[in-house]
C-alpha cells in the first residue's frame, strides 16, 4: 500500500513519513512516528485532516456528494434493499446470498425480545424522560443482563452481541415511547419485518391487530438504511474510542447514543422539524435565513451543513422523495413541509450558503416524514440511533480485528500555567 514518502522540515531535521493509499479517497500520510522523530505533534481539533483508523466499511466523498457501503451506492441501497441485507452487507462485507439472507434474518428476529427484568428496570425512568436517555441508560445496563457476549475477545461473542444489539435496538426504542405515553409495552411479533414489527410495538396495542402500512413501512425501511452507517462520524468514533479501552459492546453502543443525542449530530433531526415549526410560515422564512447569516446570533439553519459534504448530501435526496411519498400515501398536507422546500429553495439561491457550501443535510426532511407517520419529536434521535447501531456494531468488529488498533489517547497542545509552587489558603 505504501508508495513513497513525505518529508517533512522542522528546525535542523528532515523526517520522512510513509504516504499510503487507500482503495479511493485522499492518500494518507501515516505520522505515528512524528513525535519520535521530531519531538512535536500535529494539532487537528475536531479532526478535520486526522484519519483515526483504516476501514473498508463506508466511503465517503464529500465534494462529490457520494455515499457508498461497501462499494454500493446509497440509492440503490435505499430504493431496492431491505435493511437486514444492509446490515449484513456492513457486518460481513458483501450482500448476503439467499440463504445467507434468510439464516441472518432469522437469527436476528429470535434475538429481539428482551430479557423480561428490563420491562422492571424501564420503571425506574420518570414518564416525561427523553427516549435517548432511556435508550443511553438501557443499552449500557443490557452488559449486566448479557454476560454470555461480553468477552470481545471471542469472535463468537462479539457476533451474539452484534446480533443482539440490532435485534433489541426496536424492541428498546419502541418501549421507551410506549413508557412515555403510559401505554403497556408491546412482545415482539416475528411474523413481521425488522421495519414492521417495530412499527407494531411503537403504535400498536395489545386490544387490537395492528396492520402494517405497506407505504409506511417503505418509508421506515429507507430512513433505516439511510442513517445505517457514516464511516468516522462523531458517535462512531466515540464507540471506537470507548472500545479500544477494552470496554464490553453494550457500554460502548451506549457511549455512541449519548453522544448522537447532541443536536449538531443525531439531535438535529428534532432541532430541524421544532426550527421549520418555530418559522411556522413562509413570510417568516427570511427573518431566519437573516439570523442563520448573522455572526452575532448563534442561531443555526438546522439541517444544513455537513462537515463533509460540501456539495450535496446524497441522503436529503431520498428523504425528500420519501417525505413527498408519505405525505400523499397519508392524504396530508403538512405546511411544515411547505416550509422546508422554501427554506431550501431561498437558502440554496443565498451567497452565504452558496460560499459556504452548505446544504440540506440528512435530517432537513427526515423529521417531516417522522412527524407525518406519528412519532414524537422526542422519538427521532432514538430512531437514528437504532438505525446507526448496525454501523456501529460494523465499526466495532471491524476495529477490534484490527491489529494496528490501540488504545486511544490523543496528546494535546497545553497552554495552561507552568509550574509554580502551592501557596496555603490563608496567604492566597
Ligand atoms: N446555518 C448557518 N451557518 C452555518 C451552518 C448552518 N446550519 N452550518 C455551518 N454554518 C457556517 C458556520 O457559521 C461557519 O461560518 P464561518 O466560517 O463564517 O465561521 C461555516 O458555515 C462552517 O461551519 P463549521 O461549524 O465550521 O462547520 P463544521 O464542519 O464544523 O460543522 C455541522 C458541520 C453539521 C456541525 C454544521 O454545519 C451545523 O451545525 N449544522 C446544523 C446542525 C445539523 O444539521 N447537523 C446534522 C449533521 S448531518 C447528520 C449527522 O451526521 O449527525
Amino acid at each position: 500500500m505504501t508508495d513513497h514518502n513525505v518529508t517533512l522540515h522542522t528546525e535542523g531535521n528532515d523526517a520522512s513519513f510513509p504516504l499510503i493509499e487507500g482503495s479511493v479517497g485522499p492518500d494518507v500520510i501515516d505520522i505515528r512516528k512524528l513525535y519520535a522523530e521530531t519531538g512535536k505533534f500535529t494539532y487537528d481539533p475536531g479532526f478535520t485532516s486526522t484519519a483515526s483508523c483504516q476501514s473498508a466499511i463506508t466511503f465517503i466523498d464529500g465534494d462529490e456528494g457520494i455515499l457508498l457501503h461497501r462499494g454500493y451506492p446509497i440509492d440503490q441501497l435505499a430504493e431496492q434493499s431491505t435493511f437486514m441485507e444492509v446490515a449484513y452487507l456492513l457486518l460481513h462485507g458483501d450482500l448476503p446470498n439467499r440463504a445467507e439472507l434468510d439464516d441472518f434474518t432469522t437469527t436476528i428476529t429470535r434475538h429481539t425480545m428482551v430479557h423480561e427484568q428490563l420491562a422492571t428496570f424501564f420503571r425506574g425512568f420518570r414518564r416525561d424522560a427523553h427516549p435517548m436517555a432511556i435508550m443511553c441508560g438501557v443499552v449500557g445496563a443490557l452488559s449486566s443482563f448479557y454476560h454470555d457476549s461480553t468477552d470481545i475477545t471471542d469472535p463468537q461473542q462479539r457476533l451474539i452481541a452484534s446480533h443482539r444489539l440490532i435485534a433489541k435496538m426496536p424492541t428498546i426504542a419502541a418501549m421507551a415511547h410506549k413508557y412515555s405515553i403510559g401505554q403497556p409495552f408491546l412482545y415482539p411479533d416475528n411474523s413481521l419485518s425488522y421495519t414492521g414489527n417495530f412499527l407494531r410495538m411503537t403504535f400498536g396495542v395489545p386490544a387490537e391487530p395492528y396492520v402494517v402500512n405497506p407505504i409506511i413501512e417503505k418509508a421506515m425501511r429507507r430512513i433505516f438504511i439511510l442513517h445505517a452507517d457514516h464511516e468516522q462520524n462523531a458517535s462512531t468514533s466515540t464507540v471506537r474510542l470507548a472500545s479500544s479501552s477494552g470496554a464490553n459492546p453494550f457500554a460502548c453502543i451506549a457511549a455512541g447514543i449519548a453522544c448522537l443525542w447532541g443536536p449538531a449530530h443525531g439531535g438535529a433531526n428534532e432541532a430541524a422539524l421544532n426550527m421549520l415549526r418555530e418559522i411556522g410560515d413562509v413570510k417568516n422564512i427570511p427573518a431566519y435565513i437573516a439570523r442563520a447569516k448573522d455572526k452575532d446570533d448563534p442561531f443555526r439553519l438546522m439541517g444544513f451543513g455537513h462537515r463533509v459534504y460540501k456539495n450535496f448530501d446524497p441522503r436529503a435526496k431520498v428523504m425528500k422523495a420519501t417525505a413527498d411519498e408519505v405525505l400523499k400515501e397519508l392524504g396530508k398536507s403538512d405546511p411544515v413541509l411547505d416550509v422546508a422546500k422554501e427554506l431550501e429553495h431561498i437558502a440554496l439561491n443565498d451567497s452565504y450558503f452558496i460560499d459556504k457550501k452548505l446544504y440540506p443535510n440528512v435530517d432537513f426532511y427526515s423529521g417531516v416524514i417522522l412527524n407525518a407517520i406519528g412519532f414524537p419529536t422526542e422519538m427521532f434521535t432514538a430512531l437514528f440511533a437504532l438505525a446507526r447501531t448496525v454501523g456501529w456494531v460494523a465499526q466495532w468488529n471491524e476495529m477490534i480485528a484490527d491489529p494496528e488498533q490501540k488504545i486511544g489517547r490523543p496528546r494535546q497542545l497545553y497552554v495552561g500555567a507552568t509550574r509554580r509552587d502551592y501557596v496555603p489558603v490563608d496567604q492566597r
